[in-house]
This record gives C-alpha cells, sequence and structure tokens, in this order.
C-alpha cells in the first residue's frame, strides 16, 4: 500500500473517460492489480481525509471508486449523515428523482477550494465489490451526493464543471457561507 500523488485539476488525465473492469472477481485476471489498486486508493483517500476517491485520480483510468466517511477523523466531519466504507467497480447511477439539492462539495483534485453543487437528491446506485458481488443500494442526501461527486470522476468531470453559479465556489478559508 502506498500513498499516491492526486492528480489535481488541469491534468488532462481527469478529463478522460474510465474503461470498465471485465471478470474482475476471477481474482483479477482481467487486472491483476486490483487489489494493490484499491489498497492504494485507501492509503492516500485516508491520508488525505477524503470522502472518497476514484481511480482516475491516482492516475489508473478505470472505473473504480472508493468512498465512506467512517475513516474521517471527527474534528473533519462535516456531515452528520455517515456514509459506509463502499468499493465500487463499475458503478451505474439512477435517479430516483427530478429534485436537484445544492451542498458544498471539496475534492482531492481541487484541493482547498470548496462549492456549491446541485446533486439528484435521491438515486439508486449498482456495481460490485471486490468479489464480484453485486452492490445495489438506494440512497439519499450527503450518501448520494458522495457517490455522483465519484461516479462523475470516471466519465471525466470535476465538481466546478457543475456549480451553477461561481459567487459559490473559493477558497475554503475565504467563504463565509456555512460549509
Ligand atoms: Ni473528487
Amino acid at each position: 500500500m502506498t500513498i499516491k500523488n492526486v492528480l489535481k485539476m488541469g491534468n488532462e488525465q481527469l478529463l478522460q473517460p474510465s474503461v470498465a473492469l471485465d471478470n474482475f472477481s476471477q481474482h483479477g485476471r482481467a487486472y491483476p492489480k486490483l487489489n494493490e489498486l484499491i489498497a492504494d486508493m485507501f492509503e492516500t483517500m485516508i491520508a488525505a481525509d477524503g470522502a472518497g476517491i476514484a481511480a482516475p485520480q491516482i492516475g489508473v483510468n478505470l472505473r473504480v471508486v472508493i468512498f465512506g466517511s467512517e475513516t474521517i477523523p471527527k474534528r473533519y466531519r462535516r456531515y452528520g449523515e455517515i456514509v459506509p466504507l463502499t468499493i465500487l467497480i463499475n458503478p451505474v447511477i439512477k435517479p430516483l428523482t427530478h429534485k436537484l439539492i445544492d451542498g458544498w462539495e471539496g475534492c482531492l483534485s481541487v484541493p482547498g477550494l470548496r462549492g456549491l453543487v446541485p446533486r439528484f437528491q435521491k438515486i439508486e446506485y449498482s456495481g460490485f465489490d471486490i468479489t464480484g458481488q453485486e452492490i445495489r443500494r438506494v440512497v439519499e442526501n450527503f450518501h448520494a451526493r458522495v457517490v455522483q461527486h465519484e461516479v462523475d470522476h470516471l466519465d471525466g468531470i470535476l465538481y466546478p464543471q457543475r456549480i451553477k453559479d461561481l459567487r459559490y465556489f473559493g477558497f475554503e478559508e475565504e467563504l463565509s457561507y456555512p460549509l
């Protein structure tokens, strides 16, 4: 396990769509380094106190994300809601409402900044864990937001691209809004 360098906004690799993993449950036959990749993603996310990370952020353009608020030290937790630590491979999101809600987001690839981003309030997401077991969950609010943010990375989208009003985008220590 290694703490990896997180690519930052401006790096062209973050704009590339990532590729789905095939047959990954066959002990990583398609991608033998899957376990190592996920271990590195965990190390990197935890070291940065992030709530999630996507493989392209450490330079691997595969459809793998991890997220969860359990590992974030309490002092950094902005949200009451606890999101279980989850590895999600080949994720698919289905919005269950047209309702978008605004919430503040940050990103390890956009250090120091936060922005107000509209996301679907309620979604169903599915995908696979590392053993090939299907994961399917209906979630709302912060949990739904985290998943939408991470899956966006797999499509080459960073949260600033989704901000509707750039007045609500700025350096964390300067923003006067309740984050
Ligand atoms: Ni991010």
